[in-house]
């Protein structure tokens, strides 16, 4: 049998999504899955997850599966085409990852550098949760329970990737080829590996309030373009301008297609030549924030138009989750099934064993 081409890739449900998660993942999500290239593809929230460091605040993290949900909705993603679905309601994933648990180390825990930068950042250092410490081996139940092949995420999520490939290979060794191992799906565009926040902080997020939400009404959006970091020397319109560290710019890298020219800005045929006028000089910063504004809404619009209609219909969208959970169990459940089997802990379907057994009890 041809090997089925999988794809699999989640989020934690601690926020509405923003725009990061658009160029660095959604986007690129939808047109897979409108591509025809792949068998299956399962998309899911990562609430078990994300409890992980918001277990004294559930309710926090049951407001925003609704959420992403309808953020899910909103780009495009079909539950015709892609199965979504949540985490914590595929049990089998706590079973897969209390195995794998047995196959990773606690120094090789310690190696992962986004889990050591996320302690860091979440003051974890004498406290970190057990839960937390470990979960890339969850994810990596995650992505092996359903059969993954292609595992596209920010490169953030690289040593998560590695990890789950290195437990596959542990397993197929010891039990025999059981587990497929994924690849990571990288942005193929530099700006959209990692979206810095409208104050050109390193990353968007919620807490430095410097994101543009997916769900963010047009004027909202119009106001945090315009008041977007750009080169803090580039004072007169006549004064050079720096492009590195230049929010504006990295938006228009990730936003900015040749055909945004002729409809919103025709004095210049390329962004090679709007970036050519901005380091001359003689470019102010409005008229590029402008151009930005307008690409970003002529983006954004449809998929904020979308999200209200699935927002008139909630129960609808809880009906479709529901749903998405079942297909995913199934599949979940099959893979359980092979594992359990290769690890020799399926006692009660093996007639062999049992005959076996029997036999060297009676004969003693
Ligand atoms: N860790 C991912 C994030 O923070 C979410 C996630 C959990 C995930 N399990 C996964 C992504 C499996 C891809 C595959 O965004």
């Amino acid at each position: 049998m041809k090997k089925e081409k999988i794809i699999l890739t989640g989020d934690r449900p601690t926020g509405k999504l923003h725009i990061g998660h658009y160029v660095g993942s959604l986007r690129r999500r939808v047109e897979l899955q409108n591509s025809g290239l792949y068998d299956k593809i399962f998309v899911f929230e990562a609430d078990g997850q994300a409890l992980t460091d918001n277990i004294d605040n559930p309710e926090k993290v049951r407001q925003n599966v609704i959420e992403v949900a309808l953020d899910y909705l909103s780009v495009g993603l079909d539950p015709n085409k892609s199965t979504i679905f949540i985490q914590s309601q595929i049990p089998e994933l706590c079973e897969l990852t209390f195995y794998y648990m047995d196959m990773v180390t606690v120094s090789r825990l310690q190696r992962n550098p986004t889990v050591k930068t996320e302690i860091q950042m979440r003051n974890f250092e004498t406290s970190i949760p057990v839960g937390f410490f470990t979960y890339p081996i969850s994810q990596a139940a995650d992505i092996t329970a359903f059969k993954a092949t292609t595992v596209p995420v920010g490169e953030d999520q690289e040593p998560m990737i590695e990890q789950a490939r290195e437990i596959v290979r542990r397993f197929n060794h010891i039990y025999g080829e059981t587990l497929v191992e994924p690849d990571i799906l990288l942005p193929d565009n530099a700006a959209c590996l990692r979206l810095p926040g409208t104050d050109g902080k390193a990353k968007m997020s919620k807490s430095l309030g410097n994101c543009i939400y997916l769900s963010d009404s047009a004027d909202e959006v119009e106001k945090k373009v315009k008041s977007m970091y750009t080169d803090p020397t580039h004072i007169k319109v006549t004064d050079p301008g720096r492009l590195e560290g230049n929010t504006v710019f990295t938006y228009l890298d990730a936003f900015c297609r040749p055909e945004h020219f002729g409809r919103y800005l025709t004095d210049y045929a390329s962004l090679d030549e709007l970036k050519a006028h901005y380091t001359r000089g003689g470019l102010g910063d409005m008229k590029v924030k402008k151009f930005l504004a307008a690409i970003m809404q002529e983006e954004l619009e449809p998929i904020r138009n979308r999200r209200k209609e699935f927002e008139k219909d909630i129960p609808a969208v809880y009906a479709m989750l529901k749903q998405g959970c079942e297909v995913a169990r199934a599949a979940a459940a099959q893979t359980l099934d092979e594992v359990r089997r290769a690890m020799k802990i399926n006692y009660f379907d093996d007639d062999a064993l049992i005959a076996e057994q029997a036999k060297r009890f009676s004969n003693e």
